[in-house]
């Protein structure tokens, strides 16, 4: 495993972590044992940087990775983040930030953050949406700046709203946030245009989500593939959505056919060629996915002519999860 610095929080970060949603729900039925050993297999294997959030089963992943850290001896990053209170998500622009993120709110909320993951320091806490409609008033900010100088968490991430990745560009620049946590796979593109430069720049850590564009980047579904009921992926790939995303899919396996590279390996190692990118955090399920995803970080990197060849499956196709 290799490892990054995430930004100016100076954590050494490994180039693949731990994406933590899965095990929490929303993903048909996931056995807490298989969870356990998935955790367990990744930090084996290097991985020293998850991300959970509270949304992710209501603390249920949380509380996973709170039992198992305490029997490791590792030093590991843990990523979190909390939601505003309940209403339109992602944000409308015309919601109020003292009404989605009032600072009572916000103090009862890492109070629950620290209790879940055990811990008397949040490593990373992140606001789990945003709006750009708060940049000229970003309230919640400075109340989580005093948070941090009372020592409750150590850095501080916005995870972008995915219809509007670039609203964090201009917090970036203003010295606002130390990490963001962003959509950019072989389909998402875009934050290669301005996000991530900025990022750099800015030396604000990069934490890469959904680098397999949520498992249809792995090369494993079919036009017909059936997801569990209570799988979010239902929604997701609602309508022609899969179909249109596999044969996508194949073009991009037909890129690669000449090479030894499988799915997985392209598109994690994808996002890793960016070089304002700290960490990838693939959703892991089992023990196969954690051997199989940790095994990526010490492949070659891809080479410059295969990256431009996957420039042209940039495919601006919207936004999905809110449905059609
Ligand atoms: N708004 C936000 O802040 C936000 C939103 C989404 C995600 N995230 C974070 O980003 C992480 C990653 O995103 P994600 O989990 O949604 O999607 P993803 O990483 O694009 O896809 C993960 C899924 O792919 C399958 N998979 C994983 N490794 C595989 C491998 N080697 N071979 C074949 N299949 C494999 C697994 O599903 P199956 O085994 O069921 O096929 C897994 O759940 C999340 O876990 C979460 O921590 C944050």
């Amino acid at each position: 495993m290799k490892y990054r610095i995430l930004g100016k929080t100076g954590i050494k970060v490994s180039e693949i972590g731990f994406g933590g949603w899965a095990i929490g729900g929303s993903w048909g039925h996931q056995d807490k044992n298989e969870s356990i050993e998935a955790l367990h297999t990744a930090i084996d294997n290097g991985v020293n940087f998850i991300d959970t959030a509270q949304g992710y089963g209501e603390g249920k992943s949380e509380k996973i990775i709170a039992e198992i850290l305490k029997t490791r001896k590792e030093e590991i990053t843990v990523a979190t983040k909390m939601p505003p209170i309940e209403g339109a998500w992602p944000p409308s622009p015309y919601c109020k930030i003292e009404d989605r993120y009032p600072e009572w709110y916000i103090r009862k909320n890492i109070e629950e953050r620290l209790s879940n993951l055990n811990t008397d320091c949040i490593d990373v806490l992140q606001l789990h949406t945003w709006t750009r409609a708060w940049n000229s008033n970003p309230t919640a900010l400075e109340i989580l700046q005093q948070l941090k100088k009372e020592g409750k968490i150590k850095a501080i991430g916005i995870s972008t709203p995915e219809q509007d990745q670039n609203s964090v560009i201009d917090l970036m620049r203003k010295g606002y946030l130390d990490v963001v946590q962003v959509i950019y796979n072989i389909f998402e593109q875009e934050p290669a245009a301005e996000l991530l430069p900025v990022a750099k720049e800015c030396n604000v850590g990069v934490i890469v989500r959904v680098a397999f564009d949520e498992g249809v980047l792995t090369g494993k579904y079919t036009a017909d593939s059936k997801f569990e009921e209570d799988d979010f992926r239902n929604k997701y790939f609602e309508g022609d959505r899969l179909a249109r995303a596999v044969a996508r899919v194949e073009k991009i396996e037909a890129e690669i056919k000449e090479s030894n590279l499988t799915m997985p390996q392209l598109a994690l190692k994808f996002p890793l060629a960016h070089p304002a990118v700290s960490t990838v955090i693939p959703g892991i399920r089992n023990k196969k996915q954690a051997l199989l995803n940790t095994a990526i970080s010490d492949l070659e990197n891809l080479s410059g002519d295969l990256l431009k060849r996957l420039h042209k499956h940039y495919w601006h196709k919207g936004v999905w999860y809110s449905g059609k």
